[in-house]
């Protein structure tokens, strides 16, 4: 006989957006004045098509189960949706799972050997690096920072590589930097690939949400690097559908079918009704929520600006910006020593109840994110206490 949990769920470490969030919210549940800047959410609706298309579904018994891959209605316009961005797949060519993270834990699961490297550059969005660990995968980290705008150089690549390299993961737009790479900087990036001949994730779920700039997908980059690489991207962020669960991933048709089969066997399809209502959310032309993103990034970052201690890079994706804080190791407020980007956070929460997450969980630990996905309102509340606070920072 034998107690206890797996090693595998022992040693994964809790996500720390989350448990900020916990926090936050224990707080607020308390009457505190909280400013939430910690969440990963647009703070838009549904569109409402979606909504409609979702209340359809469940009138009409659309209710029960789909297959595995999802409704090829729902497959064939993500194909259309993906040839916008001068991706060539079919409906076959496509796995609809529950959330983009489903998504992730798929390709993971799907590509990685026990031992098998997946590189990952930091600063990542939290759970890549459990996913890879939960896939019996190593996680190889290439620390970035503002001096290359947070993202890696082919060099850099190029010097991680081993003989048990087997992904190279890509976030652009990048949680929590924002950063996007330019089709120059994928272009030499691909190239690496090319030469060594490993995969390539490539988390697009902000794709939508870029400033001034273009987001392209490595896979656009040629037939060779399309077949190398899964596109991963979902309804999550672009139409305000974080509790739908619905993401997907376009790879080659043979990673496709393997990883459909693994679905098969643990979660099976998404949801049907969010199916139907991700499918019609495809119709839903928005064009308000990207200029409102835009100004609330240049407001958080003029206001940033003009604070002691800290500096901040333009992000041109996501709804994140990512300043530095290291100004204020080393330093104090009212007597509470600040070493480090825990101590600032917890401090601004405990001291100025501001809500963000510090840049130790991201792998990260001079920097701190801000999401500004909530109203203009809280944004200048939080603006102007965090700046209080900084002014009193010595
Ligand atoms: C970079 C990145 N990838 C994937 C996801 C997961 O999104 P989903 O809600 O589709 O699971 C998130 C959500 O925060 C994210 O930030």
């Amino acid at each position: 006989m034998a107690f206890g949990l797996s090693d595998r769920v022992k040693n994964i470490a809790p996500s720390p957006t989350l448990s900020i969030d916990t926090k936050t919210k224990a707080m607020i549940a308390e009457g505190i004045d909280v400013i939430n800047l910690s969440v990963g959410e647009p703070d838009f609706g549904t569109p409402e098509v979606a909504c409609a298309a979702g209340k359809a579904a469940i009138d009409q018994q659309f209710t029960k189960y789909t297959a595995v891959p999802g409704i090829v209605e729902l497959r064939k316009k993500i194909a259309e949706q993906l040839a916008t961005k001068r991706l060539s797949y079919t409906a076959d060519d496509i796995l609809v799972s529950s959330g983009a993270k489903h998504s992730l834990y798929n390709a993971f699961m799907a590509l990685c050997n026990p031992g098998d490297e997946v590189i990952l550059p930091a600063p990542y969005w939290v759970s890549y690096p459990e996913m890879i660990r939960l896939a019996e995968g190593v996680p190889v980290i290439l620390p970035t920072d503002e001096s290359t705008g947070f993202k890696i150089t082919p060099a850099q690549l190029e010097a991680a590589v081993t003989a048990k390299t087997k992904v190279l993961l890509l976030n652009s737009p990048s949680n929590p930097t924002g950063a996007v790479y330019t089709p120059e900087e994928l272009q030499a990036l691909a190239e690496v690939v090319r030469k060594h001949d490993f995969y390539v994730i490539s988390d697009e779920i902000y794709d939508q949400l870029v400033y001034g700039v273009e987001q392209i997908s490595i896979a656009s980059l040629g037939e060779d690097i399309q077949k190398r690489t899964i596109v991963i991207n979902g309804f999550s962020k672009s139409y305000s559908m974080t509790g739908w669960r619905v993401g997907y991933l376009a790879a080659d048709r043979a990673i496709v079918k393997a990883m459909t089969s693994f679905q098969s066997h643990t979660t099976a399809n998404p949801a049907s009704i969010s199916q139907k209502a991700a499918a019609a959310a495809l119709d839903h032309k928005d064009d308000t929520m990207v200029p409102e993103f835009r100004w609330r990034r240049d407001y958080v970052l003029e206001r940033l600006r003009a604070m002691p201690h800290v500096s901040c890079e333009t992000p041109t994706g996501a709804f994140y910006v990512f300043p530095n804080c290291s100004g204020t190791f080393g330093k104090s407020y009212q007597g509470h020593a600040i070493n480090n980007c825990d101590d600032f956070a917890a401090l601004l929460l405990e001291k100025a109840n501001i809500s963000l997450v510090p840049g130790s969980g991201f792998g990260s630990p001079n920097n701190f994110r801000i999401s500004y996905a909530t109203s203009r309102e809280n944004l200048a509340k939080a603006m102007d206490r965090l700046e209080a606070f900084l002014r009193e920072v010595q």
